[in-house]
């Protein structure tokens, strides 16, 4: 049936209508009062949302550009950064890193294992020439489910006192509190097709007053990314190139039903619904690639047993029009994911605990009691 599509993957993630219909309005030039006043009102929001004082900028790119946007104007060719890699994006980190002559460390931990802080505090303890420039992490490894303990390994990286923390929070930022100001958090990068609940197209990254201080003397090459620039037009509600507009007028109603919402609210209802989603897998008898301590509220990756990941996704998809992730790399086949983030709710939850019972049953897979999947779900949310 048409129009039908459920869109359960950690990105893009479903659109609200409210915003679909926001951004069918036609354009008006980036530079007149209207579309400054529009900056202002976004620019305030994503700073709310940041829970930040400082600049929070936005650009045009995917979450990846904002990532290079994070290494390129705080860093220096041949500066040592210590690069957290558990999974897909924090192996972007080290290659974004790399592709810019960064001198890489890396501490890694298998895919669906969480990084370990304590081999980030003998790291940095270690550095008394603080060598180290900087700590670069993924909040929520988007690739396995897993949220890393940025918390913890940030404490670590205050007291060395040099290093600046560097993270992508693409997939936390709207599903899992990312309290900027209040962990000092240097750089943020998130892109507005996650938890933004916007569709693919515009990055944001947060800048803190320390991150400016490194800004002075970095000297990697920057033109498009160079984030001074739009620190100097955000300032006068405007951007140094021409911007999405359509996108903006979506994002501007997408950070007021953030807002209307409220952080905590939104959080928890994250946290429910990973809940309610883990508990309904489990209950069809399917192992979880991340432990529930370490679970991302975004997304849930899924092993399959007995029959393959892509099975599953093809059969769900064919039947019941709903896309699922697959793995990546050598994960591919062996899991999938069910994203929860952003316009993500109760229902939807109950709807793809369903619908993989029906195509576990379908696939000749199903050895749990009927309905056990959507009744361990419910409990979660009733
Ligand atoms: C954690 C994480 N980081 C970075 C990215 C890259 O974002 P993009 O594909 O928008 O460049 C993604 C996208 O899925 C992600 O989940």
């Amino acid at each position: 049936m048409e129009n039908k599509h459920m869109l359960m993957i950690p990105g893009p993630t479903p659109v609200p209508e409210k915003v679909l219909l926001a951004m069918g309005k036609h354009p008006i030039g980036h530079r007149s009062s209207g579309f400054s006043e529009i900056i202002a009102e976004i620019t305030e929001n994503l700073k709310w949302l940041h829970q930040t004082k400082s600049d929070v900028l936005m650009l045009t790119v995917s979450g990846t550009g904002a990532m290079e946007a994070g290494i390129i104007n705080f860093l220096s060719p041949g500066d040592r950064v210590l690069v957290g890699n558990n999974g897909k994006f924090g192996e972007r980190w080290g290659k974004i890193s790399r592709a810019f002559g960064l001198e890489v460390e890396e501490i890694t931990a298998e895919w669906g294992k969480p990084l370990d802080s304590e081999a980030f505090r003998k790291k940095l303890e270690f550095d008394n020439q603080k060598h180290i420039k900087a700590v670069i992490i993924t909040h929520s490894e988007t690739s396995t489910g897993v949220i890393n303990p940025l918390e913890t390994i940030n404490k670590y990286v205050k007291a060395h006192g040099e290093a600046l923390i560097i993270v992508d929070a693409v997939t936390s930022l709207g599903a899992i509190n990312v309290p900027v100001d209040d962990w000092g958090l240097d750089v943020v990068a998130s892109g507005s097709q996650k938890g933004y609940m916007v569709p693919p197209g515009l990055g944001f990254v947060s800048v803190s007053q320390k991150a400016w201080e490194a800004y002075k003397t970095a000297t990697l090459p920057k033109f498009y990314l160079d984030l001074g620039a739009y620190r100097k037009a955000t300032n006068k509600n405007s951007s140094p190139f021409t911007p999405p507009v359509n996108l903006m007028y979506g994002l501007q109603v997408a950070l007021q039903m953030m807002k209307d919402e409220g952080l905590e609210a939104m959080f928890t209802r994250h946290r429910r619904l990973t809940e309610a989603t883990r508990a309904g897998v489990k209950a069809l008898g399917l192992p979880l690639l991340a432990d529930d301590e370490v679970a991302s509220t975004a997304v849930t990756a899924v092993m399959s047993t007995g029959v393959t990941a892509e099975a599953i996704r093809s059969t769900i998809k064919k039947q019941f029009d709903i896309s699922l992730a697959g793995g990546q790399d050598h994960l591919k086949g062996k899991i999938f994911r069910i994203g929860h983030l952003g316009f993500v709710s109760e229902r939807d939850i109950l709807t793809v605990i369903a619908a993989l019972e029906s195509t576990l049953i379908i696939l000749g897979n199903q050895r749990a009691t009927p309905g056990v999947g959507v009744a361990a779900a419910s409990k979660i949310l009733g």
